[in-house]
């Protein structure tokens, strides 16, 4: 059994984020997503990975991810020229793939469980594609699956006006070769995208079977900003260990379930978790609230932060209140007391500033 991860794309909905770097990058808890969907394939015993990444980011997927060699798993690299659906990317590994049946797990999903039962099914019951689906509140906003009584899947609708069932299609699979015949057999959509869905409806109109697993953990797409904010509490409340590796004043209330990276110094501070601090970054006369990650060479100095994510290398100093926020690597969010009332602002493009 091989593996594939989709880390290419546009990532429109996370822009501006996604101007300067790669969406599977973005991390939840201080940890890019990519690197959950590794260890989860890795702990199923999969030891074939191969990466779609694009021209634009690929560089910095590989950076990230590395060859595998120090976890003894190999990773290679499949370059995929444009972002033509998530069928063309698996024709694209089409070489890397060969006849090998593989898992296909979208580089943004994030799922509160290991998906070895899933691939240990694929491989007792040997259908020609297996999906993993969830129940959602929203069928219409997703992909969905009619299913019969017994897990086989009838037909698949993209996010349909009247939804069939409340089953979403998470964004992993497992594909026997199977997949590659009935993805010769379609044509691009109307956004000019060769589709999965497409594909696997195809499959099942060729007679194939197709069956399903319904997830019973949580499944995080990280499409936008809410959701990244969602995702980054839900991983910080199941998964987050209190660790203090740097310092802490006497001053400073350290409660809950708070990490605080090597270098890292804390002094006049409220940190109350889940809370996850990275590196040689500097929290002072500041309040940390629940389920924040703040990244490493960061300075938060005299400022409230509360259910954010702010990333390596950025500064706070004398904001009163920031909350619910995504903020990039290297920004600046500063009070000057001389402009009182008046904002100044350098922003880049699609940025979202509430105020
Ligand atoms: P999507 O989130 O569906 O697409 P996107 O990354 O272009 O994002 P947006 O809608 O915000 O513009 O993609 C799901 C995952 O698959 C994501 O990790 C990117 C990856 N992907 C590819 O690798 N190749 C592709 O051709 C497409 C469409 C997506």
């Amino acid at each position: 059994m091989k593996a594939i991860i989709l880390s290419g794309g546009k990532g429109t909905r996370l822009r501006p984020l996604t101007y300067s770097g790669a969406k599977q990058l973005v991390p939840v808890a201080n940890k890019p997503i990519l690197l959950y969907c590794i260890d989860n394939i890795v702990q199923a015993g999969i030891k074939d990975i191969g990466i779609i990444i694009s021209p634009e980011t690929g560089h910095e997927i590989r950076n990230a991810a590395g060859d595998g060699s120090s976890r003894g798993i190999s990773i290679e690299y499949i370059t995929q020229e444009v972002p033509g659906g998530l069928a063309h990317a698996i024709k694209t590994a089409r070489d890397f793939l060969g006849d090998s049946p593989f898992v296909m797990y979208l580089g943004d999903n994030l799922i509160g469980s290991g998906i070895e039962r899933f691939v240990r099914e694929f491989m007792n019951t040997s259908p020609d594609a297996f999906i993993l689906l969830k129940e959602v509140d929203n069928p219409g906003q997703f992909g969905v699956a009619e299913v019969s009584g017994e897990g086989r899947v009838l037909r698949l609708i993209e996010k349909p006006d009247v939804p069939p069932s409340n089953l979403a299609l998470v964004g992993i699979y497992i594909f026997s070769p199977q997949i590659h015949r009935a993805i010769e057999r379609i044509k691009p959509s109307g956004r000019g995208e060769l589709e999965i869905t497409d594909a696997i409806q195809e499959l099942i109109d060729m007679g194939c079977n197709v069956k399903s697993l319904v997830l019973d953990m949580w499944w995080l797409d990280t499409g936008k900003k809410d959701d990244m904010l969602t995702a980054n509490a839900t991983v910080l409340d199941e998964w987050l260990r209190g660790n203090i590796e740097g310092e802490t004043d006497d001053a400073s209330r350290i409660l809950g379930r708070v990490a605080v990276g090597r270098g890292s110094v804390v002094t006049g501070s409220t940190v109350r978790g889940p809370v996850v601090i990275g590196e040689n970054t500097v929290i002072k006369n500041s309040f940390i609230g629940p389920h924040t990650s703040i990244g490493s060479n960061v300075k938060v100095v005299n400022s409230s932060v509360e259910h954010s994510v702010i990333m390596d290398g950025s500064e706070l100093r004398d904001i009163e209140r920031l909350e619910e926020s995504l903020i990039g690597r290297n920004v600046k969010i500063v009070r000057n007391n001389k402009m009182h009332k008046a904002l100044r602002l350098m922003i880049g493009d699609d940025s979202v500033v509430e105020v």
